[in-house]
C-alpha cells in the first residue's frame, strides 16, 4: 500500500500567510501540519509516500519534507500543474501508485490517533473504497453521506441542504478503481473533479465503499478558528519538557521550552510551546500557545495564539489572544511622537486593536 498526500491548494481562507507559505505548513504546536499526515503514515507502516504538490509552493514543501528520510518513508513528488480538484490530484498520480492500493489524506487535514487502525481495517476487509466521517455541525461545508445499513448510499460535496450531519474527513482508502471513476465523472460547478462524486461512482456501480465513523477529534485546518483548535488540541497532550534556559521564569502545567530559548522574569501557563532560540523577558504566556523559534517576546501578555519562526512582540498594554503571526512579525508599541498607531501590513491582513 502507497500514501498520497495532497500538497497543492492556494490556502486563501488563510490569507496573507498563505501569500508567502504553504497553508499545510503552517505549524501546529511548532510543527507543520503536513508532517502529522506523513508521521502517520509512517506510523501505519507506509513505506513510499507520494506528495501532490502545486508549481507556487511546491518548492518549499520539498525543502520542509524532503527525501522523507527524517520520517522514515521514502517521498516521491508529484506536481499537479492545474487546482483540479482531488479526484484530478489522483488521476495526476496514478502512474506513481502504479495500481496498489493508497490511503489519500489532504495535507492540511489532522486525524487523532493516526491511521493505523483504518489501514489494518481495510487491508482485512478488501472494500473498494474506504471512507472516514465524522459527525459536524457545519456539513454544507463539507461531503457530505448518507448511509444504510451500514453501507454508504449517497454522497454529495457541499449540499446546501445536507441530508445527514456525516462529512467526509480528508482521508480515504482507495483501490486503482478510484482512477477509471475519476475518469468517468464530470467537473463540479467550483470546476473541479470532486473525489467525493468519484467516490458516488463507485457506489453507482455496485462497488463496495465502506464508512468508518472517526471517534476521536478531526480538523481541517483551512481557517484561523481551525487553526488555533488545532493547536489547542495537539498541546493538550504534549509531554512537558524543558531544555532552554530559566531565569527567575516559571513555566506551570504542559509546558515545552526548546533548546535554545532563554526566559526571563517570565511566565508560562501550560499547554504551551515555546520554540528553539526565543526569548522571553518580562512575559507572560497563557494557554495553548505555541511561540516559534526565535521569536521575541518582550513587556507582553500572549494567550491562545501561533507565532510563526522570527516574529516580535513587545510592550503591549493589552493582552494579545486568538492570534496567528506569520514570520517575522513586529507588533510593539513605541513611545515616538506624534503617538499614533503606525502600520506596515500584508493584503488580507486583518489587526483589531484596543
Ligand atoms: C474537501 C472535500 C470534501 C471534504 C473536505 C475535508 O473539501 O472536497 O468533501 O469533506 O475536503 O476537509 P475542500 O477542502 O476542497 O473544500
Amino acid at each position: 500500500m502507497k500514501g498520497l498526500i495532497l500538497s497543492g491548494g492556494k490556502g486563501t481562507r488563510l490569507r496573507p500567510i498563505t501569500h508567502t507559505s504553504a497553508k499545510q505548513l503552517v505549524p501546529v504546536a511548532n510543527k507543520p501540519v503536513l508532517f502529522y499526515g506523513i508521521e502517520a503514515m509512517a506510523e501505519a507502516g507506509i513505506e513510499q509516500v507520494g506528495i501532490i504538490i502545486a508549481p507556487e509552493t511546491g518548492d518549499e514543501i520539498r525543502a520542509a519534507a524532503g527525501d522523507g528520510s527524517q520520517f522514515g518513508v521514502s517521498i516521491t513528488y508529484v506536481e499537479q500543474d492545474e487546482p483540479g480538484g482531488l479526484a484530478h490530484a489522483s488521476l495526476t498520480a496514478e502512474e506513481y501508485l502504479d495500481g496498489e492500493p493508497f490511503v489519500m489524506y489532504l495535507g492540511d487535514n489532522l486525524l487523532q490517533g493516526g491511521i493505523t487502525d483504518l489501514v489494518e481495517s481495510f487491508r482485512a476487509s478488501a472494500p473498494d473504497a474506504l471512507i472516514l466521517l465524522t459527525p459536524v455541525d457545519d456539513p454544507e461545508n463539507y461531503g457530505v453521506a448518507e448511509l444504510d445499513a451500514g453501507r454508504v448510499v449517497r454522497l454529495v460535496e457541499k449540499p446546501p441542504q445536507p441530508a445527514t450531519n456525516l462529512a467526509l474527513v480528508g482521508v480515504y482508502m482507495f483501490t486503482a478503481g478510484i482512477h477509471d471513476a475519476a475518469r468517468a465523472i464530470e467537473r463540479s460547478a467550483r470546476g473541479e473533479l470532486e473525489i467525493t462524486d468519484a467516490i458516488q461512482h463507485l457506489v453507482d456501480e455496485g462497488r463496495r465503499v465502506e464508512p468508518h465513523v472517526v471517534r476521536g477529534w478531526w480538523k481541517d485546518t483551512g481557517r484561523l478558528e481551525d487553526m488555533l483548535e488545532a493547536n489547542r488540541l495537539v498541546l493538550d497532550r504534549i509531554e512537558p519538557r524543558i531544555d532552554g534556559e530559566l531565569v527567575d521564569a516559571q513555566c506551570d502545567g504542559r509546558v515545552i521550552v526548546e533548546q535554545g530559548a532563554v526566559l526571563e522574569r517570565t511566565t508560562v501557563r501550560g499547554p504551551a510551546v515555546i520554540g528553539a532560540g526565543a526569548r522571553l523577558t518580562d512575559a507572560y504566556i497563557g494557554p495553548y500557545t505555541s511561540i516559534g523559534e526565535d521569536c521575541v517576546i518582550t513587556g507582553a501578555e500572549v494567550e491562545h495564539s501561533i507565532l510563526l519562526a522570527g516574529s516580535k512582540v513587545a510592550n503591549l498594554a493589552g493582552r494579545m489572544e486568538s492570534s496567528l503571526l506569520g514570520r517575522n512579525v513586529t507588533i510593539s508599541r513605541s513611545e515616538r511622537q506624534p503617538r499614533a498607531y503606525r502600520f506596515m501590513v500584508g493584503d488580507n491582513s486583518e489587526i483589531g486593536i484596543l
